[in-house]
């Protein structure tokens, strides 16, 4: 049984998109899960960081990155480790790493003020027990969040976990 982990289902109206596959071997420390699929999507990532960062007043931009990165210790370790190697490999600054990642859930408690929008998401199983999660993301970058959807099978040793 695979996980499917779909960071955006916005518009899938090309059928021959596919998202890339992966596996993440949680095996490994942390800070080195996701060195792969951040070195095979690194020409996406600062295009992505760029455009996320609008949804942020540029005014408040000098103090949020240098908070979210003292946030990041609040974070349970190991996601902070992976949020350290992720900012390792791709280069974006850790501050914007952990910033990013609770984007969302720094905006959503008050977005009908913030961002006049908001997310709808559905999990559901088959019959054959693959769980599927779809996900909307109400954000004006639905091409590059296309873009960078991919598939994650989580792996502990050498069995994919369910
Ligand atoms: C998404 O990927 C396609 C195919 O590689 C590319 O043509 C397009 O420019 C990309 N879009 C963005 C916004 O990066
Ligand atoms: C890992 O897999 C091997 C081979 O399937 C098994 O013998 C071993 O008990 C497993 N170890 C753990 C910690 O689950």
């Amino acid at each position: 049984m695979n996980y499917l982990l779909l960071l955006s289902l916005i518009g899938f109206t090309s059928a021959d998109f596919k998202p890339r596959k992966y596996r993440v071997n949680l095996d490994l420390p942390p800070d080195q899960r996701w060195n792969q699929v951040i070195r095979e999507n690194i020409e996406v990532i600062p295009l992505i960081a760029e455009e996320a960062k609008k949804y942020i007043p540029s005014f408040i931009q000098p103090v949020v990155w240098p908070i979210a990165r003292a946030l990041g210790n609040l974070l349970p370790k190991d996601i902070h480790e992976e949020l350290k190697g992720i900012s390792r490999e791709s280069g974006l600054p850790l501050g914007e790493v952990v910033g990013l990642n609770i984007l969302y859930d720094i905006t959503a408690f008050d977005r009908k003020h913030i961002l006049y929008e908001g997310c709808t998401s559905i999990v559901l199983q088959d019959k054959r027990g693959n769980i599927f999660h779809g996900r909307n993301l109400d954000y004006e970058m639905q091409d590059l969040l296309k873009n960078m959807t991919i598939y994650v099978d989580f792996v502990k040793n050498n069995t994919v976990i369910n």
